[in-house]
């Protein structure tokens, strides 16, 4: 939700911001804007995508080195060039800000300063910030940022500028991400690590509740009462190809093809000389064994793969599980103990509401262990254990390859805990084990059948409805291909558990309803049959995928996507992978913009 960058340096940085803004386009793309400081604050903002903004600053050099520039996704006020960041305070004081995230008190901020005498020309809660910055200015720009900082309420990172302090820029973060790019004689802020990653892989994270001040010379790091911390730098690993096409026409298929690698990665981390381990996991053999309960907690696709998580920790390591959306979990009153073990899921790591059931969850004495693409994100510090997967930088808004990276680490999960619990044998683990490592191989067959999806597509792509269904561990899936095709081609779609659609969703079919069935070999497969006959008797039109072999659903389905055979409890993994690719090019035949699909955004910073 939004992206940030910042740049204070040698260099003109017109254009290192404006690649910046690019990199992180997938946080939020209503509006864009820049802010070159230069003698004085030259503010360039456009309604739209950074190539609109690109086209308005034009490609003539700008002399600045010092600036701030910021993608919008709209929160408070509509998508104008007026509330478009950067935004100034009163005109003429030579303050500007970009922020991410919410400033709650922004309407008592907004009268007391109107009273003050503050005029305001946005309707955002980001002009709070400037005004209040202005309103604690009196030559020195760190301190009246500290001050200001004091009066926000809200979770919120903003970088501000000033146009008579070039050469610096003062942050603040609580509760959205921030972090700073070291480079020679230069320092970038960012929202993520992407916007700086062509320049620079030295990162120094910024935590909650601190102020950053990046200067030429590098940055120094105060906490929210104004002591100085110190704070390393890290290398990242990511190297900046990541966050190129490489020859994709969009990123989306870019990390559908990388599902194999990431994969590998995943499971190559924890394998030493074929032995699984998981460090990372801080629970003793002692502990695991006394787990009496395991909540999985997240969102969005995140919240698809716990719902496959919970069949594995229940059928590999027998304990009683449960997933819920976090945005929900949080505003029960949960009954959890230090006998549970909550598995928070976020690709970002930083989606607000995870991030806020992991504190309840803490709070109730749970164990948390998070589960994150995203090294030295939020959540890895707001847990007691970190297990990481390996799926590198996915840019795509619609989570494709970290949603089976997600997976695979689950099953390593499950096959470890069910190990120390007993409740799997030696040589059943191994089997298992074997059959994770043989997924990259699987995935990669998988994917390579893609073109069956396209007659399916070329069918219904005009279709406004498709219906899903699966049972048990394909009921997750079912939801994952639903959730696919409605964030990036704009169908209206319904998910349901198979056994259940004669409760509801039966009323919805007639003989122009696509319907998308998980159908795979397994304890439920002739339940799904029976489910499939109901389809096919109000005339819909079955679209099956199911395991390689059974020759008998031809006679049922119009359609058929066939998976290898596997082990039933991996086939989600190779389920959902036909399903991103019908979902990919229906949305890619309605002439969709797959990368960033309409009032999305990849990080969801607001609850
Ligand atoms: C957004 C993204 C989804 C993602 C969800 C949860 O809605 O568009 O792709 O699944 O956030 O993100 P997380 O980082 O928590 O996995």
């Amino acid at each position: 939700m939004c992206g940030i960058v910042g740049y204070v340096g040698g260099r003109p940085c017109k254009e290192l911001l404006l690649t910046g803004l690019e990199r992180l386009e997938y946080r939020g793309y209503d509006s864009a804007g820049i802010c070159l400081i230069n003698g004085r604050a030259d503010i360039t903002r456009r309604v739209g995508k950074v190539a609109v903004l690109r086209d308005a600053v034009g490609t003539s050099a700008h002399p600045a080195t010092t600036g701030l520039a910021h993608t919008r996704w709209a929160t408070h006020g509509g998508v104008i060039e007026a509330n478009a960041h950067p935004i100034e305070a009163c005109e003429g004081s030579g303050v500007t800000v970009v922020h991410n995230g919410i400033i709650e008190n922004y309407a008592a901020l907004r009268r007391e300063l109107s009273e003050a005498g503050h005029v305001y020309h946005s309707d955002t809660d980001t002009e709070a910030i400037a005004h209040l910055v202005e309103e604690c200015y009196s030559g020195d720009l760190v301190e009246a940022v500290h001050k200001a900082y004091q009066r926000l309420d809200g979770h919120f990172a903003f970088a501000v500028a000033h146009r008579d302090s070039p050469g610096v820029l003062v942050a603040a973060r609580r509760g959205c991400p921030l972090v700073v790019g070291v480079g020679e004689g230069e320092m970038f802020m960012a929202s993520a690590i992407p916007a700086f990653l062509a320049e620079t892989r030295k990162v120094q994270h910024v935590f909650d509740d601190e102020i950053v001040v990046a200067r030429t010379d590098g940055a120094t790091f105060l906490s929210g009462d104004g002591t100085p911390i110190e704070r390393e730098v890290q290398e990242v690993e990511w190297d900046d190809d990541a966050a190129e096409k490489q020859g994709y026409e969009t990123f989306m298929l870019k990390e559908i093809w990388e599902q194999p690698d990431a994969i590998a990665q995943t499971i190559g981390e924890r394998l030493y000389h074929g032995q699984l381990q998981l460090d990372g996991l801080n629970l003793s053999d002692e502990q695991v064994r006394g787990l009496s309960r395991i909540v999985f907690l997240a969102c969005g696709t995140s919240y698809h793969a716990g719902l496959v998580g919970r069949y594995l920790l229940e059928e590999w390591a027998r304990i009683p599980s449960e997933s819920d959306i976090a945005s929900e979990w949080r505003y029960r009153r949960p009954v959890i103990d230090r006998n549970t073990l909550v598995i928070a899921i976020a690709q970002s790591g930083e989606t607000i509401d995870t991030l806020a059931a992991m504190k309840e969850a803490r709070a109730c004495g749970a164990h948390v262990l998070a589960v994150t693409n995203v090294m030295g994100s939020q959540m890895t510090r707001e847990c007691d254990s970190v297990l990481y997967t390996r799926a590198g930088l996915e840019i795509g808004v619609a989570a494709s390859k970290t949603f089976t990276a997600q997976l695979t680490l689950l099953y390593l999960l499950a096959l470890r805990l069910g190990t120390i619990r007993g409740t799997l044998t030696g040589e059943r683990a191994e089997t298992l084990l074997a059959q994770v490592r043989s997924l990259p191989d699987l995935v990669r067959s998988t994917l390579e059948r893609g073109e069956l999806v396209e007659p399916i597509a070329d069918r219904f792509a005009r279709n406004e409805f498709f219906l899903y269904l699966g049972r048990n561990i394909g009921l997750p899936i079912a939801l994952e291909g639903a959730l696919k095709l409605k964030e990036i081609s704009y169908i209206a779609t319904d998910a349901y558990a198979a056994g259940e659609m004669k409760h509801g969703p039966i009323a919805l079919l007639d003989d122009s309803t696509p319907v998308v069935v998980i159908a795979t070999d397994g304890h439920v497969y002739e339940k799904v049959v029976s489910n499939i006959e109901e389809v096919r008797a109000r005339g819909a039109h079955v679209i099956a995928v199911a395991t390689e072999g059974n020759e008998g659903i031809r006679d049922l389905a119009e359609h058929v996507l066939y998976l290898p055979r596997t082990e039933p409890e991996l086939q989600p993994v190779l389920a959902v992978l036909p399903l991103q690719q019908l979902a990919y090019a229906i949305a890619t035949r309605r002439g969709l913009d797959v990368d960033k699909p309409r009032n999305l955004a990849k990080t969801v910073t607001v609850e």
